[in-house]
């Protein structure tokens, strides 16, 4: 089990590496004017987001290899999987914005993806203290 969580561990620290920069590039991207810098970005956008989100499909299934597989359980558990949840619901507006970014079509400021950006930090903390305090 050990491996297999050492695995967990790195496979989210890896997602949450593009959770972070994806919604970076969009605030750089709200603020472009020049063609060619906007071209880079939707690059930078397309090729992260590609990248990303099979780790994000290795997050869930070690999570649930975890959860399953060495049965655990508890309201701390509970509460994880339903930020985690929300998190991959997250993830997939990131993929919207990407296609949105692409077509030209964001209207959303660079204020907006300051913001944003902040929504994975809030559950990073919470979810790492659920799974090592176990408050409940
Ligand atoms: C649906 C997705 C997920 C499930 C079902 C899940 C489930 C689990 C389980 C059962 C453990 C073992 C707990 C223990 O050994 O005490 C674990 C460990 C861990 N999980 Fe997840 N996890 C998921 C996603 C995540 C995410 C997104 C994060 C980060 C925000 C995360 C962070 C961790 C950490 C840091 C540990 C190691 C805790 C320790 O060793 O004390 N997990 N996970």
């Amino acid at each position: 089990m050990l491996w297999l969580k050492a695995f967990h561990i790195v496979v989210v620290i890896s997602w949450f590496a593009g959770l972070f920069y994806l919604p970076r590039i969009f605030v750089n991207h709200a603020m472009a004017t020049e063609s060619a810098e906007i071209a880079r970005l939707k690059l930078m956008e397309h090729k992260l987001y590609r990248f990303v989100t099979p780790i994000s499909w290795m997050v869930l299934a070690s999570g649930l290899w975890l959860w399953f597989g060495f049965g655990f359980s508890g309201g701390w558990l509970y509460t994880k999987v339903a930020l985690v949840l929300f998190l991959f619901a997250y993830h997939g507006y990131c993929g919207k914005l990407v296609k949105m970014f692409a077509a030209d079509l964001n209207t959303r400021s660079h204020i907006f993806y300051r913001w944003f950006n902040e929504i994975p930090v809030l559950i990073l903390i919470a979810v790492v203290i659920l799974v090592t305090v176990k408050p409940f």
